[in-house]
């Protein structure tokens, strides 16, 4: 051990070279090594140079939107690393949306778009600012009929913060509403796409003016619990923990789906036109591979998260969650990625069903507090799922969010002969992208 490391770049002007010395004579193999990563993070995120004073408004003709070449993708993944790598690393972070990237949800389905002035060659184009799209089966139902389509999802909207202010991010999803139209639609018997989905971190307004228009984005929310305080009134309730492979035998099997197709008939019967995104086993897969890459690197003394919901089957009630790990202890939340239950038929039945989701929630808030996590968050609660809270504790809220997550949708079936209202079936947290 011991000598001299040297790290070199280019100062963003192109013009000066600069030089950081390291000695690493005082320093122990973890701190030289925990120094390494961040430096190596600094300087693959900040060294990507450009002459922020020549670069062109975001009104300029000559900005174009392109797929990202693979390895303008991993330089978005870098710069967009500074809002959302969270607790990881650099590497970790390229590694965790490498894995992402690869699951049977985003391989083939994920789009990787980038803001470039025409005039650059491709391989040396500055990222203006950059999202990504995921393509995903969905129903539409209208007219009494159902048709399976597909739609897309937009997230990891990104501008540098030096790039901030010139109008890229607007310019961005202007062009990606027209592209999303036709994008990997060809073998769709519309040729297009009808709606796209994002949730905003920005508030309301961003967004709306280029159509994704604001839908219900409320929530609840429960404290973990310590197992202690449940005094055993779990082991003796009826509901049991979901491995994977129950949340598809239970929650994505045939019946279940074919239970949502039943519910996009009624609804094309009404006016106007109603769309859900298709809750299949590979969105579940796809939140998961996050936080087992996650528990993976931060709890590696640990076995991984294999507890992905809990269930009654008599009441026939059913919840898949998901561990979300972020920068702040307040970012560690379980997550309820959806609910599964059919209308109670009578006053007991409702009754029945109440209590089978109390105790299902009890049982998530041991799981959170199993994870260290701040609590469990469930989105858009229905009537049902509000009385559920109350068993548990009468004084939660629902709460109304106006900045963050807020789910918008883009419809374009006017254009379509579909009407101008559309209905979201299933608004749940499963289809975050
Ligand atoms: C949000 C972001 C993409 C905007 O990029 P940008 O290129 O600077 O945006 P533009 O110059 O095209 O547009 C600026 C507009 O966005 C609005 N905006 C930017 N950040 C915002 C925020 N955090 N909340 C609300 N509005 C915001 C500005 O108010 C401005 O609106 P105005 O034109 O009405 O004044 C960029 O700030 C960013 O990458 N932030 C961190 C990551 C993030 O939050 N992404 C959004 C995830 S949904």
């Amino acid at each position: 051990m011991g000598g001299v490391q040297y790290i070199r770049w280019q100062q963003p002007s192109g013009t000066k070279l600069k030089y950081s010395v390291i000695e690493q004579m005082t320093l122990d193999p973890r701190e030289r090594a925990r120094l390494s990563r961040r430096l190596r993070s600094f300087v693959s995120t900040t060294m990507i140079a450009a002459d922020v004073q020549s670069l062109p408004m975001g009104d300029s003709p000559d900005l174009i939107l392109v797929p990202a070449t693979p390895e303008e993708r991993i330089k978005s993944i870098k710069l967009n690393s500074v809002a959302w790598k969270g607790p990881l690393d650099m590497d970790a972070y390229i590694a965790r949306e490498e894995h992402l990237y690869n699951q049977r949800l985003t391989r083939e389905n994920l789009t990787s778009w980038i803001l470039v002035d025409r005039n650059e060659p491709e391989g040396e184009r500055t990222i203006l600012s950059s999202c990504e799209t995921y393509r995903k089966k969905a129903l539409l139902a209208h007219d009494g009929t159902v048709e399976n389509v597909k739609t897309h999802g937009i997230g990891s909207v990104y501008c540098r913060p030096d790039f901030r202010g010139k109008g890229y991010a607007k310019r961005m999803m202007e062009e990606l509403s027209q592209k999303l139209e036709t994008w990997q639609m060809e073998k769709e018997s519309r040729g297009r796409s009808l709606f796209t989905i994002l949730f905003s971190d920005i508030g309301k307004k961003f967004y709306a003016q280029f159509g994704w228009r604001p839908f219900l984005s409320s929530h609840m929310v429960l404290p973990p619990v310590a197992r202690e305080v449940l005094n055993g009134s779990l082991e003796n309730s009826k509901i049991r923990s979901l491995l994977a492979k129950d949340v598809q035998d239970c929650v994505c099997d045939a019946a279940t789906l074919a239970k949502l197709q039943e519910r996009m008939q009624v609804a094309s019967q009404s006016p106007g036109a109603t769309v859900a995104i298709i809750p299949d086993f590979d969105h579940f897969v796809w939140h998961w591979a996050r936080e087992e890459f996650f528990a993976e690197k931060l709890f590696s003394n640990r076995s991984p998260p294999v507890v992905k919901g809990a269930g009654d089957d008599q009441a026939r009630v059913y919840c898949v969650w998901n561990r979300n790990f972020g920068d702040a202890p307040e970012d560690n939340v379980l997550y309820i990625l959806r609910w599964v239950y059919d209308d109670p038929t009578s006053p007991e039945d409702e009754q029945t069903l109440i209590e089978a989701m109390a105790t299902i929630l009890r049982r998530a808030q041991l799981e959170a507090h199993e994870w260290n996590l701040s609590k469990v968050e469930f989105w858009n609660p229905s009537p049902l799922l509000e009385k559920a809270v109350a068993l548990l504790d009468p004084k939660a809220e629902v709460v109304h969010r106006e900045e963050s997550s807020i789910s918008s949708l883009r419809w374009t079936g006017a254009e379509q002969g579909l009407g101008k209202n559309v209905q979201w079936l299933l608004n749940e947290k499963f289809t975050w992208c």
